[in-house]
């Protein structure tokens, strides 16, 4: 194992905090890297070294990558609809910390280097339906993605490759499908689905409410990856031979009414379902075709859904307490 430490660019979010966590189990010296303050992250780790700074500045990236190991770039401004939807410059502006990261990793003669790509860079034209075909890694072209982060997340993937090509800089690439569980963001406006879901189910019982609103129809279809798939999925794309850019996601679908009536049952309650038509709702229907990782890594992301969000559910439901305890929400 290399004595270097590895830097984790985003550290204090939702999947890098979970790759933190891994990281230091596996016994690596870790550096952990974020733009918030850290009373502001999901997990802190006292046996890693903690750095608030922003990586879309070029110094910060340098000191960032001295004598570093591997690279994972896991922090962009993201969130889920309501947030990237609303935020297209803000999305697209993380291009300056792939930037000026790969440019910082390559000068610090870095090991390795993992982007965090999305299922948004796929052509919106293959996921008008709801009854999706699974999209396949040569669905990105010809490219027509999500407005704003998906254009970002496909420059940026592209950027990766020709780093790989011309300097010779180790780089993979995974285009995560919406990633859920806990230590993530579950209010304030970025929350995806999943979480989005269970706050607003567990709001209803707590106050007695007998309705929960829906964005959109409740007819569009995704599939939800959890955290532990995704961390698992990450190390061994990072170790392998795959050059291109690689779905990991579930390909366990479901309607996003289906969602809600999930997580109802886990909270052991039934509610009237009213759909917010201006809600923002993103592609009718998205999927993950699992061909490749399978092919690749003879393994695929495999955790039930169900059994995903009553982990994520458990843990919103603890926050929710902490938060809201003895008022009204
Ligand atoms: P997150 O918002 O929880 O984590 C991202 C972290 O990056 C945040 O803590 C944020 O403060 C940090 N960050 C933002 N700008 C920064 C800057 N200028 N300098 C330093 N840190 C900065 O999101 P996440 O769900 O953990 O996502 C991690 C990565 O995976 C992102 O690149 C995201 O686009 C990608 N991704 C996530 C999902 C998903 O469903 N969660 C899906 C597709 C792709
Ligand atoms: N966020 C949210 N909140 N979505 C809701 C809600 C709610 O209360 N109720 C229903 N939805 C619907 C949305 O309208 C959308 O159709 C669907 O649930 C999924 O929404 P999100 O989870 O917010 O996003 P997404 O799946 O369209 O896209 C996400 O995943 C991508 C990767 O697959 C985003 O997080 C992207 O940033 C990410 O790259």
């Amino acid at each position: 194992m290399s004595k270097k430490p590895v830097l984790v660019a985003g550290g204090g979010g939702f999947i890098g905090g979970h790759l933190v966590a891994r990281l230091l189990q596996d016994g690596h010296q870790v550096r952990s890297v974020d733009i918030k303050p850290v009373e502001e992250w999901y997990q802190v780790f006292d046996d890693a070294e903690n750095v608030v700074a922003d990586l879309k500045g070029s110094d910060n990236c340098h000191a960032a990558c001295q004598g570093v190991g591997d690279v994972y770039n896991l922090a962009a401004d993201m969130g889920g609809m309501g947030f990237i939807e609303n935020n297209k410059a803000l999305c697209m502006l993380s291009v300056l910390i792939n930037t000026h990261l790969l440019q910082a990793a390559e000068k610090a003669k870095a090991d390795r280097y993992f982007y965090a790509s999305s299922a948004c860079v796929y052509n919106a034209d293959k996921q008008k339906s709801e009854d999706v075909v699974p999209l396949k890694e040569a669905d990105a072209y010809p490219a027509m993605p999500e407005d704003g982060y998906g254009w970002e997340k496909l420059f940026s993937e592209r950027m990766c490759r020709h780093f790989r090509e011309d300097y010779g800089l180790y780089t993979r690439v995974a285009r995560f499908h919406n990633v859920y569980g806990p230590y993530g963001t579950w209010e304030g406006g970025r929350e995806k689905a999943p979480a989005a879901t269970c706050r607003k189910i567990i709001h209803a019982k707590e106050t007695g409410a007998t309705e929960v609103e829906i964005w959109g129809d409740g007819k569009q279809t995704r599939s939800f990856m959890y955290i532990d798939d995704c961390i698992k999925g990450i190390l061994a794309i990072t170790d392998s031979d795959i050059l291109e850019p690689i779905n990991l996601g579930s390909d366990e679908l479901t309607t996003i009414e289906g969602l809600y009536d999930m997580v109802e049952d886990i909270a052991g309650v039934k509610l009237k379902h009213t759909h917010n038509l201006t809600a923002p709702k993103g592609v009718n229907g998205r999927n993950s075709d699992n061909t490749k990782i399978q092919e690749y890594l003879g393994w695929a992301p495999g955790i039930r859904l169900r059994d995903g969000m009553k982990k994520t559910y458990d843990w919103i439901y603890g926050e929710y307490q902490k938060q809201y305890a003895g008022q009204p929400a």
